[in-house]
This record gives structure tokens, C-alpha cells and sequence, in this order.
């Protein structure tokens, strides 16, 4: 059953999870968390990660705002070792709002400058994070002004409102194309890494899944098949933009009928997910960001929460459950690909637990990065106070009420309503004016 956050101290959250059936994993020592990691040569400070947060805020040309701007300046004080920026468009008719990033010839010059501001606000601070720039389309979940546009590999009955546009195998090279500049772009801009987004339901990991396309190069019952749309874009990045590093924010359960890594029950099935995370070691990836669900299918599985989005279900399950479930099939990839190293996903419903529960994630090489969505827009300092002052404010942390997903699915401004509400609070009660 599902519950809301009342958890006062630790006996209290694992006492909780027992009786949920689940082994919490806790450490009262953070340290694990302070732990610097080399990938590919860039030295990482820590094991904390910003994970990408839309802020459909972009100009309308797709370069960031000054409020883009801001998020990114608030990250880079934080301390957080990875920067992983939200997800940016390959192209125009892939936006998944009018707000979304886009990079193109015309405005690389805005993102040359919010790299480079990231850059000195962290050094400024002692930090040199990572960052990764997250390339996307958005295929079924397109909407470049505001409406639904949607086109997709094939076709799903449960996720299809109405009738998609099936893209061709043309429009795919196309759009592969189109990541292969973005990619060039992205370079160009500075930025350490290139995300393949593959997760959430957008066009990549939709193309994973897309057993009923025949006819193609790109689906059907083979996997390989499948996953070729995908994965000849990451080679042809390593030809043309040699020297980048690559890795892919992945979803490795969709958790739903004829989505990627289910089995005939829609229960999580990781053997093609698996099959795919060879294939991306053989192309030495050796970072992956790992996601499950669709925040427009089942958010619960996404981002645990305590209260839904209004108008949405309450979800049958205990949030604990959707933290397990990142945490436990996580921990499945960090130990059959020990080379590689996993973010893990999902601690934010977790409040200042999360420190503790990463902690010991990271000891027990369950994962080696601790992703934090929301609470890098509640606090995104957190990492810097546990750095300069070996703790957290609990008070400063995300509660997982859905105010910043409530204000995005509005196409408002993304950010914090409750930490930060100077600006987002103002952009709710826009959204009451408005009767939403
Ligand atoms: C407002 C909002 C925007 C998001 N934007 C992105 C995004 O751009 N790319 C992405 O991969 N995930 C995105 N996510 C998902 C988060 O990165 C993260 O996976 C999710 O919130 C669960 O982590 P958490 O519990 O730390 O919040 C977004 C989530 C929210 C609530
Ligand atoms: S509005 Fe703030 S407190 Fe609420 S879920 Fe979003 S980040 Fe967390």
C-alpha cells in the first residue's frame, strides 16, 4: 500500500522496509560517497551526480535561459561530481516541449557560454565536475509547440492516444544524422560527455522495444535488430567525434506491456537489457545512468513519490517498493559488469536517508554514482555541505510532493515549489490563475 513519508530516524525507515520485506541497505559512515573514481581518464571528486531535470525554460530557439542558466550555476557550487545535464534535442520536431534544449548552429554560441560559466562557478568552489550533455528525441512524447506530435518506431496500444506517425527506416537515418551533428555541436560546447538518452519512453529506448516493426532494419523479434538504431549512432559518434566519452542514460525495465526489458508478465526481464550493456561494453562505455519506467505511464516506478501529480492515481505500491526495485536491479548490472560504472536512480523520496542508503550502495558495489533528480532542484548544495561540514541540512531536502513535475506537465518552468520558491512558487500560482 502506499504511504507518505514519516519516517523520523533510521530504525524507524529500515524497521519500515523490513516490513515491507526489503533489506535497506544503511551506512552511518558517508565517506564512500566522498570517494574520487577515474572514468576514461577525467577524474570524478565524488560519487554524487546531478541527474538530468528538465526545466522547460529554453528560449524559444532551444538555448538556455537565464533561468537554464541559473539551475546550472546553483549545480556547479554544489559540488556534485557528475553535471549531467538535462535532456537537449537533436532536432526541431523532437522537443518534447516548447521549452526544451536544443542545440544547433545557430545558438552553440549560448551553450559554449553556460559550459564554460558551469565550469568556472565550480572551480571557483574546488570542484571540477563532469559534464554530460543528455541528447534526445522524443518521439511518441514529441511536442515541439505545446501539442502532442507524436512518432515512433511502432506502435503501442496502452501508450498510443492517438494514431502516431511511424517513422520510416529513412526518418531514422535522418535522425541519426541529426544526433551525429548534435553530438559535433556538443563538443564543440565543451561539454566532457555525450548522453544517448534511452530511457522514459522517447524515441531511442521505444526503438529498443519495437518487436511488431517488420520490415526494417531496425526492429522485430531479434534484439540486435533493435538495439542497431542505437547503437549505430554511438559508433558513428566514436568515429566522427573521436575522443568523447559516451555513455547512455538507460532504462533497463520499462515495466510495462511491449516496453523494453519485460517479460510476457510485464514484469522487469533485464536478459535483453543485459545482451545490450555487452554491446555497449564491447564499444567501451564505461559510465551508465540507470533509469526504469515512464513518468507518463507508471512515474511511481520513475520517481517514487508521496503525493501524485493532481488528477493522477495514488500508485498501489509503498514508494520503499520503487526505491528497491531501482536499487536492487541497479546493483544486478554493477555486479555482472563490474568494469562499468552505474549511477543509480531514485533516492530523492528517500530525504536525508538517501546519504546513508548511497553510502552504503557505493560500499557494497551495488553502483558506484548516487543520481539525485529533485533534490538537486531542493538542494543542490547538499554535496558541499557534506564535503565542507560532514553533514546535511534535513531540512533543506526534497519532500517528493510532484509540485516540479506538476509545474512541467503545465509546459511551466521546472523547479523546486517548496525549497526554492522564490521563483517556482510564483510559477504555481500562475498555474492556480490559470484554473490547473
Ligand atoms: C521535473 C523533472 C524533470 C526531469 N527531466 C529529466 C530529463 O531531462 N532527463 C532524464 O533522463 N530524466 C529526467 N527526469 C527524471 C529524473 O532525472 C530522475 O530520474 C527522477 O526524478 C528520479 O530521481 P529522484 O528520485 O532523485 O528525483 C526528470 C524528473 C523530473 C521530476
Ligand atoms: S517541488 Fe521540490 S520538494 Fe516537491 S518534488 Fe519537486 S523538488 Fe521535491
Amino acid at each position: 500500500m502506499h504511504e507518505r513519508f514519516r519516517y523520523r530516524d533510521a530504525d524507524e525507515i529500515i524497521g519500515k522496509a523490513k516490513e515491507l520485506g526489503f533489506d535497506l541497505p544503511f551506512s552511518y559512515d558517508l565517506t564512500p560517497l566522498l570517494d574520487p573514481l577515474t572514468i576514461d581518464g577525467f577524474s570524478i571528486q565524488n560519487r554524487f551526480v546531478v541527474q538530468p531535470m528538465e526545466g522547460y525554460d529554453s528560449a524559444h530557439d532551444g538555448s538556455p535561459s537565464a533561468l537554464t542558466k541559473r539551475r546550472y550555476l546553483r549545480y556547479a557550487e554544489g559540488g556534485s561530481g557528475i553535471i549531467w545535464f538535462e535532456a537537449t534535442a537533436v532536432s526541431e520536431d523532437g522537443r518534447s516541449n516548447p521549452g526544451q534544449l536544443m542545440i544547433t548552429g545557430n545558438n552553440i554560441d549560448s551553450f559554449k557560454s553556460l559550459v564554460s560559466e558551469t565550469r568556472i562557478t565550480a572551480s571557483k568552489n574546488g570542484f571540477k565536475p563532469l559534464l554530460v550533455v543528455q541528447l534526445t528525441h522524443s518521439g511518441r512524447y514529441s511536442k515541439p509547440e505545446g501539442k502532442p506530435q507524436p512518432k515512433v518506431a511502432s506502435l503501442n496500444p496502452i501508450l498510443d492516444k492517438t494514431e502516431p506517425y511511424v517513422l520510416s527506416d529513412n526518418d531514422l537515418l535522418r535522425i541519426q544524422d541529426q544526433y551525429i551533428a548534435s553530438a559535433k555541436l556538443a563538443e564543440e560546447a565543451g561539454f566532457n560527455a555525450i548522453d544517448i538518452k534511452a530511457c522514459h519512453g522517447y524515441l531511442i529506448v521505444e526503438s529498443l522495444s519495437a518487436k511488431e516493426r517488420n520490415d526494417s532494419n531496425y526492429g522485430g523479434a531479434n534484439p540486435f535488430s533493435r538495439f542497431r538504431f542505437m547503437l549505430e549512432i554511438l559508433d558513428r559518434i566514436r568515429e566522427e567525434v573521436p575522443g568523447m566519452m559516451l555513455t547512455t542514460r538507460l532504462n533497463i525495465s520499462d515495466c510495462y506491456k511491449g516496453g523494453f526489458g519485460v517479460d510476457k508478465n510485464d514484469q522487469p526481464d533485464f536478459t535483453e537489457p543485459m545482451l545490450l550493456v555487452e554491446e555497449l561494453l564491447k564499444r567501451d562505455i564505461w559510465l551508465i545512468n540507470i533509469s526504469m519506467g515512464s513518468p507518463y505511464f507508471n512515474p511511481h516506478v520513475t520517481r517514487p513519490f508521496d503525493t501524485p501529480v493532481p488528477g493522477s492515481p495514488v500508485p498501489d505500491e509503498h514508494p520503499l517498493n520503487g526505491v528497491m526495485r531501482m536499487i536492487g536491479s541497479t546493483s544486478l548490472f554493477q555486479k555482472r559488469f563490474p568494469e562499468i560504472n552505474f549511477a543509480g536512480s531514485a533516492y530523492s523520496y528517500l530525504r536525508q536517508f538517501a546519504l546513508n542508503v548511497g553510502a552504503a550502495v557505493v560500499k557494497n558495489s551495488e553502483a558506484s554514482f548516487i543520481g539525485f533528480g529533485r533534490n538537486s532542484f531542493a538542494y543542490p548544495s547538499m554535496p558541499a555541505d557534506i564535503i565542507r561540514f560532514g553533514e546535511a541540512d534535513p531540512s533543506k531536502f526534497c519532500i517528493a510532493c510532484s509540485g516540479c513535475t506538476r509545474l512541467i506537465s503545465n509546459l511551466r518552468h521546472g523547479g523546486c515549489v517548496i525549497r526554492d520558491r522564490e521563483i517556482y512558487d510564483t510559477e504555481l500560482k500562475k498555474l492556480f490563475a490559470d484554473g490547473k
